[in-house]
């Protein structure tokens, strides 16, 4: 594989849960370099229509090329939890009244991203410590990690990264920024490496740290929560959503929201109440899925990957 291509995970099995549909109106809310979208486009006929979401500059000039060869998508540089544009491409399309048939949302970074040095996300290659999924806005890693409070670097470690040594890395950090500020992503995994003392076997010491930097430079977690919200709200009954998941932290905020909407409402234990009162809004499809041997042969980042699958009742 090329490296600077992205191998799009579980491509079959979550267009096939995706796309009911072939008129509908789908979106792609991680359009990377563009792998699911092209597979949902195939599944469309010419009444179909794919908007899709990416943060990052370079996915969305990948978008722009799709887009001027496809009538039938759209691009939208931003986060995939502003559905306001959803909603401004629906009444563009004179198709506001529709809701959406679906919504699929491949979580995480891109291949590309990942082996790019100077995107800064990888503890493998030096490269400015930069990390944003949008690197032409907002603050950079390491605008962060040289600003930041000591309990406000643990929290982030511990929250994002689940680390155990968020503390002693936190006071590393604290240290060395005073002799010189980081600027680069193998000096921030050298100080972190040096101040982790034990690591899960065959892992970097510094993956954990890296990972919670990346998710709250990019608010992903709270990006996740805000679009699970406004995907239900936009896609009509029988519209599916479609997750797949690269760590726990992503998995469990899905299951919650999947498992709070298929139970409905709560109420007090013996009370009587009938299906109606309990207003469930989803119902799930099928158990958590993960890539077959076959697909794990062929991409190795796809060891992590869990999708699951809701329709809207
Ligand atoms: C795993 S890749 C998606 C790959 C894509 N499905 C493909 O087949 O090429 C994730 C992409 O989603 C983008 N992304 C992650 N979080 C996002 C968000 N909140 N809003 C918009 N794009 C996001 C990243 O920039 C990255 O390009």
């Amino acid at each position: 594989m090329n490296t600077k291509q992205h191998y799009s995970v579980l491509l079959r099995e979550s267009v096939d849960a995706l796309v009911t549909d072939p008129g509908g109106i789908y979106v792609d809310g991680t359009f990377g370099r563009g792998g699911h979208s092209r597979e949902i486009l195939r599944s469309l006929d010419q009444g179909g229509r794919l908007l899709a979401f990416d943060k990052d500059p370079q996915a969305v000039e990948e978008g722009e090329r799709l887009a001027a060869e496809d009538a039938r998508f759209t691009i939208i540089h931003g986060s995939f939890a502003s559905f306001s544009s959803v909603k401004q491409s629906l009444l563009e399309l004179g198709r506001d009244g529709e809701g959406l048939c679906g919504v699929l949302l491949d979580l995480g970074v891109s291949s590309p991203q990942l082996d790019e040095a100077e995107r800064g996300f990888s503890f493998l290659q030096d490269g400015p410590l930069d990390m944003r999924m949008n690197n032409s806005a907002g603050q950079t890693a390491a605008d962060w990690i040289n600003s930041a409070e000591e309990d406000e670097i643990v929290f982030v470690l511990r929250e994002y990264g689940e680390e155990r040594f968020a503390r002693r890395m936190a006071r590393a950090v604290i240290k060395e920024r005073q002799l010189q500020e980081f600027s680069t992503t193998s000096r921030f995994a050298q100080v972190i490496s040096e101040a982790n003392p034990r690591w899960e076997k065959g892992k970097h010491p510094a993956t954990r740290a890296f990972q919670a930097v990346r998710i709250f430079i990019n608010r992903e977690l709270e990006d996740l929560t805000l679009a699970l919200d406004e995907a239900l709200s936009t896609i009509k009954s029988g519209g599916r959503l479609v997750v797949i998941s690269f760590h726990s932290l992503e998995d469990r905020i899905v299951k919650r929201f999947f498992r709070e909407q298929t139970r409905g409402k709560q109420f007090p234990a013996g009370m009587p109440i009938t299906d109606d009162m309990l207003d469930k809004k989803m119902r799930t499809l099928g158990k958590a899925i993960k890539a077959s041997d076959h697909e794990l042969q062929e991409n190795i980042r796809s060891r992590s990957a869990v999708m699951r699958v809701a329709e809207k009742i």
